[in-house]
């Protein structure tokens, strides 16, 4: 593997031990994966900071970092935690769990992270087309790839720490050219109309990636709809949920999307799209949760907009990032007024949605969908339009 002068000198040590182990063990993973040298990246995105993810463990070997007096080389963002770092106590968090999340949200700080705690860096922090990047959340690598022409891999959490701290990557997938090659065709043509209809761009990103599961899907005929970024978001969101893609090549969205001749086509069939909206069809719904990914402040303006004059009948929680709060503080005070919950600092998934008293939920958000089933609640997915009646009948 060709490794620059600096990188040897961080290999062999001279900026300390630490410094050292994190690159010994990024040359390592890159040489695994077959790349001949390493790139530099600009940003880095860890996810995985859950207390719950992490545990005892995780929490010693994040301060154990720390303790060596190691700073991120690149700015960091950080994912969602396990609650709310303001509403802990109204979210049911005890002490222990409480400490453990503080202590992980301490020793990255101290290493220079941007603790954002949320899944929307691209919109915080946005990268330029063509960065290069160690992107750890799927729906934060697949926007960065597929929207805005930037360059990373999907990244593990606990690795794009180690990456973070050595400002590299492996180059190697979707940090090089040939990598970002469009293996596979996909006209969506016969479910376009349809979708666009009932803004099931969730259901739809969930089934590209079950139907292409890896790879890089080359997407013909999109609804029109997938360019507003919050529907794209949501697509992108659900295509990482249910496949190991990290670009997809969306025709009118993608800067680097190309007609390709010769490739495999898939024709996407209404019947499938049905197959996944009906997978979620729960009768009972103690709450409607959105923001999976977090709302950026412009999907809070909308909110309040089609909330406004109605009357909030049924439990809406709404997950955001801090800094979308701080941007949008009279839109938030405003939702509060008319009942709705708004979070900051964690999700429906990587918190506890049983400690606010819920069994069932609806959700706009197909991969919220994916991960709450598998934690055994009851979900109902439906278009964020299809929650707001429901909320507001
Ligand atoms: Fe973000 Fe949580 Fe969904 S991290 S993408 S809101 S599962």
């Amino acid at each position: 593997m060709f490794l620059t002068r600096k990188e040897e000198e961080i290999l062999n040590g001279v900026r300390g031990e630490g410094l050292a182990l994190a690159m010994e063990t990024v040359v390592k993973v890159a040489e695994v994966l077959g790349a001949t040298r390493l790139v530099e990246i600009s940003s880095a995105h860890v996810s995985g900071v859950s207390y719950k993810n992490l545990g005892e463990e995780g929490v010693e070997f994040i301060e154990k970092l720390a303790d060596k007096g190691l700073r991120f080389a690149v700015p960091t963002t950080v994912n969602p935690a396990g609650f709310d770092t303001c509403a802990y106590a109204k979210m049911g968090v005890g002490s222990r769990e409480y400490q453990l999340q503080m202590r992980v949200i301490t020793a990255l700080s101290s290493m220079g992270a941007k603790v954002i705690l949320s899944c929307i860096p691209y919109i915080t922090y946005p990268p330029k087309y063509g960065d290069h990047l160690a992107w750890a959340e799927s729906n934060a690598v697949l926007y960065a790839n597929s929207v805005i022409g930037a360059r990373t891999n999907r990244e593990g959490g606990p690795f794009s720490i180690l990456e973070a701290l050595v400002g590299r990557a492996p180059y190697v997938g979707l940090h090089t050219k040939e990598g970002r090659a469009p293996t596979i065709a996909v006209d969506m043509q016969a479910v376009r109309e349809f979708v666009e209809e009932k803004g099931y761009y969730s259901a739809l990103g969930y089934l590209l990636g079950s139907i292409v599961k890896t790879g890089i899907p080359l997407v013909y005929n999109p609804p029109n709809g997938l360019r507003r970024p919050s529907n794209v978001r949501l697509f992108l969101a659900s295509v990482g949920a249910s496949s190991s893609i990290g670009l997809t090549l969306i025709e009118g969205v993608s800067p680097e999307f190309r007609r390709v001749k010769g490739l495999e086509m898939i024709d996407m069939e209404l019947k499938d799209l049905f197959e996944i909206t009906e997978k979620w069809r729960s009768e009972e719904v103690d709450a409607i949760v959105i923001g999976c990914p977090h709302l950026s402040p412009g999907e809070l303006v909308e909110l309040l907009n089609l909330l406004k004059g109605k009357r909030v009948n049924k439990r809406l929680m709404v997950f955001t990032s801090r800094w979308s709060i701080i941007k949008a503080a009279k839109v938030v005070r405003e939702l509060e007024n008319l009942g709705v919950e708004v979070y900051a600092d964690t999700c429906m998934v990587v918190g506890d949605l049983s400690t606010l008293g819920l069994r069932s939920c609806a959700t706009d958000s197909a991969k919220a969908a994916y991960y709450l089933t598998n934690q055994g609640y009851v979900v109902y997915l439906a278009s964020r339009n299809e929650l707001l009646d429901l909320a507001t009948s």
